[in-house]
């Protein structure tokens, strides 16, 4: 990607001297002003996309900005892209258009776009075209270099354009402000090697590259030390962790590793590609202190053909039998999956195909979605596109089928007693408290709101597909 400026592609300054300068920058302007400036950072997508979130507002406060509520009140904004599906990717860019606006009201108003949506080549060049008023972008790979092109454009006043997802090493030590008090990401490894045919992961984010397990082991520490409860090891697949780190390690050998460190938490993780999910790991799960006994398997489709066309590398009897001992080493697990209905060429017969394996797999829940055509993918170019009405009535039939089976699963907890992490005051009508169980289902029960951020024992009452109810334990 070329950039306005002569030095098209290098990056003048190291992201310290950059973040120096901006604090002065912002200092002055605190005195001269009399208040602080703000920023607001908006995020789109999965967990990884919340986690880099947090790592922009930790660079943005170390550059001296306050944190904005919302982006009126805010100097700066960055919006973090996502690109896994059509919706995401224009919901990003309407958002963007409202905030025209807010920019002809403060022509001094910084607007950045950052993430997967603007990692490719012709979404940058579209921001560049027809979204004037976004002064800087930078793809997933130069998140540590968002100090130095805020710099760029705050001493030039020159557009920065720098999408890309070529392979930069890891960065460590960013500072990160973590959005929740007790519940924590940590992301152990980026970008992604398995190029399923319809998904454009890879070609956002990069080749797989981990994180050292020190780095690692050492966050996982400090968040039990200060108190989180809850930590979640990221990745797109988590399973093949460990590739061309200097310890060597696997995922099942940090996880053991991370189950060694005392101390009142859980630790879960996501996502495992099937075809990579071993006993190992399975095993380690089963025999820890910390591990949640949950599980996010993303199955796709239950059609051996599409499956093979989604280039996913495993059939539904591997992926049966990983789901079978499963559930022989821990009983209670919690299995979720997700489901691609639509994918080019998807018959009748591999749609029942798909009904089918959900019965027989019988998870707790599934995140389904409408395959969305993602240009230069394999999938975007296949023949026999499904025609949109056939894919929403197979969507509302799969919806109906695991609301029936989740349900099921729901009502099987009742009268048993759970230790659920408190999240304070609930949406719900009736109940006024909210959490999340060790299988990160959502309870609601007549609590305390003081218990927020605390493990509590519910004895469940009551079920619903995606929700249970409870009331404080006794004991
Ligand atoms: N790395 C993870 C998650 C990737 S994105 C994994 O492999 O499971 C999360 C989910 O979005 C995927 O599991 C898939 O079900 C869905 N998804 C990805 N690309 C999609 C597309 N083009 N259309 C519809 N759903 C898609
Ligand atoms: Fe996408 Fe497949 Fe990688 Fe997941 S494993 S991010 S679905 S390419
Ligand atoms: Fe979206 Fe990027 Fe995550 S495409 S799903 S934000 S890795």
């Amino acid at each position: 990607m070329e950039t306005s400026r002569p030095q098209a592609g290098k990056t003048i300054l190291n992201t310290m001297d950059a973040t120096r300068l901006m604090r002065q920058e912002n200092d002055r302007y605190a005195m001269e002003s009399g208040r602080s400036r703000r920023a607001f950072v908006l995020t789109f997508g999965c967990q990884q996309n919340e986690a880099d979130s947090e790592k922009i507002a930790g660079m943005a406060q170390a550059m001296g900005y306050g944190i904005a509520d919302a982006p009126e009140q805010a100097d700066l904004i960055v919006v973090n892209t996502c690109a896994v599906r059509e919706h995401a990717e224009k919901r990003a860019l309407s958002t963007v258009g409202q905030y025209k606006h807010l920019k002809a009201q403060n022509p001094e108003l910084v607007i950045a776009m950052c993430g997967c949506m603007v990692s490719q080549e012709h979404r940058a060049e579209e921001i560049k075209r027809r979204y004037p008023y976004v002064n800087f972008i930078f793809g997933t790979s130069m998140l540590q270099s968002f100090p130095c092109l805020l710099w760029e454009w705050t001493s030039t006043h020159r557009r920065v354009f720098r999408a890309g997802a070529e392979e930069t090493a890891v960065a460590e030590g960013l500072p990160i402000r973590r959005e929740n008090g007790y519940r924590a990401w940590v992301s152990i490894m980026y970008g992604c090697n398995n190029f399923c045919s319809y998904c454009i992961v890879p070609y956002v984010r990069g080749r797989e590259r981990s994180r050292e397990p020190e780095p690692i082991l050492e966050e996982i520490r400090s968040l039990v030390a200060a108190g989180y409860r809850d930590i979640t090891l990221l990745g797109q697949n988590v399973n093949s962790y460990g590739k061309g780190t200097k310890a060597g390690w696997d995922f099942a050998d940090l996880l053991a590793e991370a189950d060694k460190i005392q101390g009142d938490y859980v630790l879960r993780f996501m996502t495992s590609h099937p075809k990579d999910a071993g006993k190992k790991l399975i095993d380690v799960m089963a025999a820890s202190t910390h591990i949640a006994h949950q599980f996010h398997l993303p199955l796709q489709s239950g059609s051996d053909a599409v499956l093979k066309k989604m280039n996913r590398r495993y059939t539904t009897e591997t992926y049966t039998q990983t789901l079978d001992y499963l559930r022989e080493k821990m009983p209670d697990v919690t299995v979720t999956s997700d489901i691609i209905v639509g994918f080019p060429g998807e018959s009748e017969e591999d749609f029942e195909a798909t009904l089918k394996m959900i019965d027989r797999a019988r998870f707790d829940m599934i995140f389904s979605f409408i395959y969305s055509p993602r240009k230069g993918t394999p999938a975007a170019e296949m023949e026999n596109q499904v025609p949109a009405d056939v894919t929403h009535t197979r969507f509302d039939r799969l919806l109906a089928r695991q609301n029936v089976i989740g349900l099921e699963k729901n009502t099987e907890l009742i009268g048993k007693t759970l230790r659920v992490l408190c999240d304070g005051e609930s949406k719900n009508d009736s109940l006024t408290i909210s959490g999340r169980t060790e299988g990160n289902k959502l309870v609601f029960w007549q609590g305390d709101t003081a218990d927020r951020g605390k493990f509590v024992r519910v004895k469940i009452t009551g079920a619903e597909p995606f929700a249970l109810q409870g009331e404080p334990a006794e004991d």
